[in-house]
């Protein structure tokens, strides 16, 4: 794993473990946002919550250049609790990360892959749930929001079909927590579905 901009690490196809200082003795399990694009919601969480350390998961070099800017420079200066990961995002959850380290998943506006032939590359497939169980605290939480209507009913049935989650409030965004695509679905008065499942203790 290499360092490639301040605050994003890059993982190689040949890289079998994922090592992090977030995952030390000690630490406090880590939320993780996947496909974070510009990093907008996590840079604002993590700006607020300076004791917590926060992941983002996210393949766009372009994208990962204005990540690696905000969590550099943000408004309370470094922050030193957010890092990004450029890495396949299936294969980062499922393979590489340890058992029950993660507090909190969030997965806003994943790309909906809308023809039937390419459901396959959907990153919320029905396994993602005993992956959720094995990389979750006791208690860790599942947000989900989207525009797009068919993959949302997908991933709230097999949700809330799994009895080792339960259906909490949903993760109502103030504005300097929303994400771009999601101020871009706001403005156009599209309707965004939003969901939160916790695991159970
Ligand atoms: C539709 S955009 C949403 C971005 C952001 N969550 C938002 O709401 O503004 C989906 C993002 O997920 C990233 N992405 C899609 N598939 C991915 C994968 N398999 N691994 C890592 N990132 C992925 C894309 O590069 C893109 O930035």
């Amino acid at each position: 794993m290499n360092e490639i901009l301040p605050h994003v690490l890059e993982l190689k196809e040949d890289d079998r473990v994922f090592e992090h200082p977030f995952l030390a003795p000690g630490m406090p399990p880590f939320e993780l946002e996947i496909g974070c694009g510009n990093g907008r919601f996590i840079a604002a969480r993590a700006t607020k919550n300076p004791e917590q350390p926060y992941l983002a998961v996210e393949r766009m070099m372009e994208r990962l250049r204005r990540c690696s800017r905000k969590a550099a420079n943000g408004p309370t200066g470094e922050l030193k609790n957010l890092d990004f990961i450029r890495v396949e995002a299936g294969r980062f959850v499922r393979d590489l990360l340890p058992d029950h380290c993660v507090k909190a998943m969030y997965l806003f506006f994943p790309d909906p892959w809308p023809k039937r032939r390419h459901h396959k590359n959907r990153f919320f497939q029905r396994e993602m749930c005993d992956t959720l169980t094995r990389i979750f605290v006791p208690g860790g939480i599942m947000y989900i929001s989207t525009d797009h209507e068919e993959y949302f009913k997908e991933m709230y049935k097999y949700l809330s079909e799994d009895n080792r989650f339960e259906e909490i409030a949903p993760l109502i965004r103030e504005e300097d927590e929303q994400t771009d695509f999601e101020r871009l679905f706001l403005s156009k008065g599209d309707p965004i579905y939003h969901c939160a499942f916790q695991l159970r203790s």
